[in-house]
């Protein structure tokens, strides 16, 4: 793309509980889609952190400094409606949104949306209009407690928590709206190399909930020091070879496990590009 004719294609990240990686794994699609030469245009709704906007302002920085050509998407920061009542604000929110969603549809080829840790209705709005939503979530019960509540005896799926629910409503939203259907993907965060008995768990509540629920799970990313240290230069995994960074075989391992999420998401036009590397 883009001609203009064709919408893009919209991935939302998104998950109600706060630090569950959607801002690390929306920087690292980002970059991977950019590496593709896709046109990618990043909305972040965190109005409040603005984390994946304060990561690309760190990419900006990093890449004047140290003279590095790195591709740098364009960022809009899309804050709340504040005033009136209820209706008000949701009328405004929504009218915000829509013509954001407009003015870059006709520039990208994907649109990637942050949101917050919380329910907003810009979310909600977002998780409407997701071609993809991305929901990380970490390798805990207290994190799959939004999407669903066990028994605490056998860890069997008992039933269906706030985040789902709210997913649920958004794909009738969807549905209403253009017919349009959400391909939801619940990826791990975070996995450790420890905790067998806990990981074996919390990966079969995910199997036997995806069946109820209708998401596709995939295996994320797993918990590494290098997620955390390379925001404040705005560099991702994916960037190594552009820049100065020396490369360890525990990069070379994260970089792989990009790469594989990247082809679990199952974006449009990914394999293709990639058969044309
Ligand atoms: N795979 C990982 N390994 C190690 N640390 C990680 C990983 N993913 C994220 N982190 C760290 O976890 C914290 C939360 O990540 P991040 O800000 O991406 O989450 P978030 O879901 O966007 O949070 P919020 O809900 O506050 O917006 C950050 O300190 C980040 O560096
Ligand atoms: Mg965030």
């Amino acid at each position: 793309m883009s001609e203009g004719t064709e919408k893009a294609h919209i991935i939302v990240v998104g998950n109600e509980k706060g630090g569950s990686g959607k801002s690390t794994t929306a920087m690292h699609i980002a970059v991977s889609l950019m590496q593709r030469d896709c046109n990618i245009s990043i909305v972040d709704l965190d109005s409040r952190q603005k984390t994946l906007a304060r990561y690309l302002e760190n990419r900006l920085n990093y890449a004047e400094q140290h003279k590095l050509k790195l591709s740098i998407p364009d960022v809009y920061i899309l804050g709340r409606a504040m005033d009136g009542d209820l209706d008000q604000m949701m009328f405004e929110d929504t009218k915000n949104f829509s013509e954001l969603m407009d003015e870059l549809h006709e520039q990208s080829d994907y649109i990637l949306i942050d949101c917050p840790g919380s329910d907003s209705n810009l979310a909600r709005l977002a998780h409407s209009a997701a071609d993809t939503l991305i929901t990380p979530i970490n390798d805990s019960f207290v994190d799959l407690d939004l999407l669903a509540s066990v028994d605490p005896d056998t860890f069997k799926v008992d039933k269906l928590s706030l985040y789902s629910e709210m997913v649920w409503d958004a794909r009738k939203h969807r549905a209403m709206i253009d017919r349009g259907t959400i391909d939801w993907i619940v990826m791990r965060n975070r996995t450790s190399a420890l905790d067998a008995k806990n990981k074996r768990r919390v990966n079969s509540a995910l199997k036997e909930l995806q069946k109820r629920v209708s998401f596709r799970y995939i295996q994320g990313l797993g918990e590494r020091v290098v997620y955390r240290e390379l925001f404040p230069k705005g560099l991702t995994l994916v960037d190594f070879r552009d820049t100065d960074q020396k490369i360890t075989l525990s990069h070379v391992a994260a970089r792989q496990e990009i790469r594989r999420l990247m082809d679990d998401l199952q974006l449009p036009n990914w394999k293709l590009q990639i058969e044309n590397d």
